[in-house]
């Protein structure tokens, strides 16, 4: 099938983003109102930027009216009303129910840490508190908000972080800075309401060697 995105529905061209662009790995971001409310909700437009400096990003589209979620509302630039501030924590196995269960849509002035029943941790560097059940925890500033489309509806934005403090717990980390991958338990998402776990691994040289392997999956 040939596809011309512009002849589509938005709701096609999202099933075609979220279909091929998988496994995406799922940032549970926490956030606090510039009135003081905590706030949590899943991205799985979720990605590195580059580690000079350390740089995040993820990306919360518009609603269907056109207005901000909260996590954006709260994250963006405090010259643009927002706090400036966010924090990555990760979607792992143990709590992956109530990751989708803060995905629900509640209004600003509730804190989904007491709604999905996760307990909020005082953060270093930034007002928003990390998720003390999650393993990792990445405080951000926030740098920058693109906006793909202005405030139409579903219009994308990426937020751009620099991570200014980080959180692993000690059992995943070496002190080569190397991540136990196996006791991680990330999560990923899929298409539609399917996620996926990391149990299944590999690992390939980063060059032409790896053609003179043989098949890992074979
Ligand atoms: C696993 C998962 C990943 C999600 N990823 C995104 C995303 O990348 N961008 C987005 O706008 N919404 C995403 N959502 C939906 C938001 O989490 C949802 O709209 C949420 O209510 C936003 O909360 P907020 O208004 O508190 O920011 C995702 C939902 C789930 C369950």
């Amino acid at each position: 099938m040939e596809i011309n995105p512009a002849e589509l529905g938005i709701p096609e061209r999202y099933k075609l983003l979220i279909g091929t662009i998988v496994p995406r790995p799922i940032a549970f971001i926490s956030t606090v109102s510039p009135e003081g409310v905590p706030n949590l909700a899943p991205f799985s437009f979720f990605n590195g930027v580059g580690s000079n400096p350390m740089t995040v990003l993820f990306c919360p589209a518009n609603q269907p009216n056109g207005t901000e979620k909260d996590t954006l509302r709260n994250a963006k630039p405090v010259s643009e009303g927002g706090t400036g501030q966010f924090v990555v924590n990760l979607a792992v196995e143990p709590y992956i129910r109530q990751v989708a269960a803060a995905a629900d849509g509640y209004g600003p002035e509730v804190s989904e840490f007491e709604e999905v029943g996760l307990t909020p941790a005082p953060s270093i560097r930034v007002k928003a508190p990390r998720v003390a059940e999650s393993p990792v925890a990445m405080e951000c500033e926030t740098v920058q908000v693109v906006r793909t489309n202005g405030h139409e509806p579903v219009g994308g934005n990426i937020v751009i972080g620099r991570v200014t403090h980080m959180f692993v717990r000690d059992d995943l980390i070496n002190e080569r800075f190397h991540i136990n991958q196996d006791q991680l338990g990330a999560v990923g998402r899929m298409g539609g309401l399917r996620y996926a776990t990391t149990r299944a691994q590999f690992e390939l040289p980063a060059n032409r060697e790896a053609l003179n392997l043989p098949d890992p999956l074979g």
